[in-house]
């Protein structure tokens, strides 16, 4: 589980970021930011690419979904964890919302190119370890860990 690994390194690095749903001018930025950090810390490109997808996912996921949001980053030599926390109306159905393809985006979200429905399960898929969990009308809960291989 996540908290094991939680408890050994110190972080190298944590920040946090405020993402404001419904603004799409900004969709993305908290994520490329994040990218600049991972990248700058040297990290394995696989890592980088990885954390950064699912950033973005999660990220877009808050603009367009939940009234507002924050993005916890966490990285110790080991692993490099983002949690997502947003104030929203939550998902009736984790497991539904989690399929591929499957997406409640309106007609606004889908011009500007979004709503595929892919980014929960690419979440999913490109993490070492996730967790969601989401609360009706409270919002929802993303805890992602991309684990770092320290070569021998
Ligand atoms: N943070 C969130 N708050 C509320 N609902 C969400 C959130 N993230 C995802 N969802 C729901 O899960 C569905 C699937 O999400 P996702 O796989 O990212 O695809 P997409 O964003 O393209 O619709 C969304 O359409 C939405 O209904
Ligand atoms: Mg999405």
């Amino acid at each position: 589980m996540i908290t094991v690994l939680d408890v050994h390194e110190k972080p190298i690095f944590e920040s946090s970021y405020t993402v404001q749903g419904g603004n799409f001018d900004e969709a993305g930025k908290v994520a490329s930011q994040i990218k600049v950090i991972l990248k700058k810390l040297g990290l394995q490109t696989d890592v980088v690419r990885k954390a950064a997808l699912v950033a973005y996912e999660s990220e877009i996921n808050i603009v367009s979904y939940a009234r507002k949001g924050t993005i916890n980053i966490s990285i110790t030599p080991q692993r490099v964890k983002i949690e997502t926390i947003d104030e929203g109306h939550g998902i009736p159905d984790i497991e539904l919302a989690m399929q591929e393809g499957y997406s409640t985006a309106d007609a606004k979200i889908r011009e500007m190119g979004f709503g595929a429905g892919m980014g929960l399960c690419n979440i999913k898929k490109f993490s070492d370890q996730f967790q969601i969990t989401s609360e009706i009308g409270i919002g929802t809960h993303l805890k992602m860990i991309i684990l770092i291989e320290n070569g021998a």
